[in-house]
């Protein structure tokens, strides 16, 4: 692995590396407090972020490395029309790893491919967040002690949760789980999601019920209705306030069962259900940090490589108006058995 863009690309056996060097940061973090010293990170936020950023900056640091970066597109020169191609290669002058959130979905792809240094996905639009993925696997390996023969409820914007997508397509390589996707009828998984459901060979069932199901399960992960992604105030508040978890519901729930959410949390979960100690969103948001630390120190020592990619210019790839490849048009035209490879999105016939 040189850039994390997906989950997929960790072998099953780097992934067991990366969550052996997480356990050990978190016995003993001293013993990495100048582990990546004379390193700098580059954080290159384009959409809000609580968790993610800081998460990597408080990783970034507590290794010895420095971090610089910006927080906000419009005080970068994306605001005065810069390529994403453009500030990559700018950025990468200055940095030992860069670590970006685009709104744009197959925004870490294109980026990861002008950058001669390791290049981290924290968040392309509405499509995939690996590193939350990688808390949400340290906090269910750590405490139920393995990632397999899980009854897994995923509940809420299954359509543009990029948390969702990322965490079911890692989820369906551990074997024996089964997943129960709880979502109104227009908020279910995207085709890509489903595919990778398919081809693990997976179970999986869709239901509109939080109560009919949550005595079932092992996990369940509640998400928040991604109202930033909705074409229209009125078709967000069609979806929002559906389903929320409160004390009645988790009444229901096994004694056994575990809590989690990428935050940040709306009215989704009550303010009660807190102090119940089922629930582990807070514990899984500091794994986040420590599997960050992780992954920086596995990143930050590799060699700069200075890719080779060719410019183009075309017309168009997809048709998905959210996909990279609809504002950035030097983009090369990846494709693979009729889908888009930055956003993976199935190519007009
Ligand atoms: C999530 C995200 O940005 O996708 N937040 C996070 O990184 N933990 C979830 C969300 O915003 O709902």
């Amino acid at each position: 692995m040189r850039h994390l863009i997906d989950f997929d690309q960790l072998s099953l056996e780097e992934w067991d590396k990366l969550y052996n060097l997480t356990r050990a940061i978190m016995r003993d973090p001293g013993a990495y407090a100048d582990s990546c010293k004379g390193k700098l990170v580059g954080t290159l936020f384009y959409e809000p972020s609580t968790r993610t950023q800081l998460s990597f900056q408080a990783a970034a640091l507590r290794l010895g490395a420095q971090v610089i970066g910006f927080s906000d597109a419009a005080s970068s020169s994306a605001a005065k029309g810069e390529s994403l191609r453009d500030t990559i290669k700018i950025v990468a002058n200055y940095v030992d790893a860069i670590v970006i959130r685009n709104p744009m979905e197959g925004a870490a792809l294109a980026a990861s491919l002008y950058s001669p240094v390791p290049l981290i996905n924290a968040g392309d639009g509405a499509h995939l967040h690996p590193t939350q993925t990688l808390a949400d696997l340290a906090t269910i390996q750590t405490e139920k002690g393995s990632l397999n023969n899980h009854v897994v409820g995923l509940c809420g914007d299954l359509k543009n949760g990029r948390t969702v997508h990322s965490l079911l397509k890692a989820l369906s390589r551990f074997g024996g789980n089964t997943f129960v996707l709880i979502s109104t009828d227009t908020l279910k998984i995207p085709d890509y999601v489903r595919r990778a459901l398919e081809a693990s060979g997976a179970r999986y069932t869709e239901v509109n019920s939080l109560e009919a199901v949550i005595g079932d399960l092992d996990i369940l992960y509640m998400t928040r209705i991604q109202k930033e992604r909705f074409p229209s105030e009125e078709a967000y508040k069609r979806e929002a306030g559906i389903f929320i978890l409160d004390p009645p519901k988790l009444q229901l729930a096994k004694q056994s069962l575990m809590v989690l959410h990428p935050l940040p949390k709306l009215d989704e979960i009550t303010d009660e259900v807190d102090i119940d100690p089922r629930c582990r969103y807070f514990a899984q948001a500091e794994y986040g940090m420590y599997i960050r630390m992780a992954l920086l120190h596995t990143l930050l020592p590799l060699k700069r490589e200075v890719p080779k990619t060719e410019l183009f210019d075309r017309e168009t790839v997809c048709d998905n108006p959210r996909c990279v490849t609809a504002f950035e048009r030097y983009l090369p035209p990846l494709t693979q058995d009729g889908t888009c490879l930055y956003c993976q999105k199935d190519l007009p016939h």
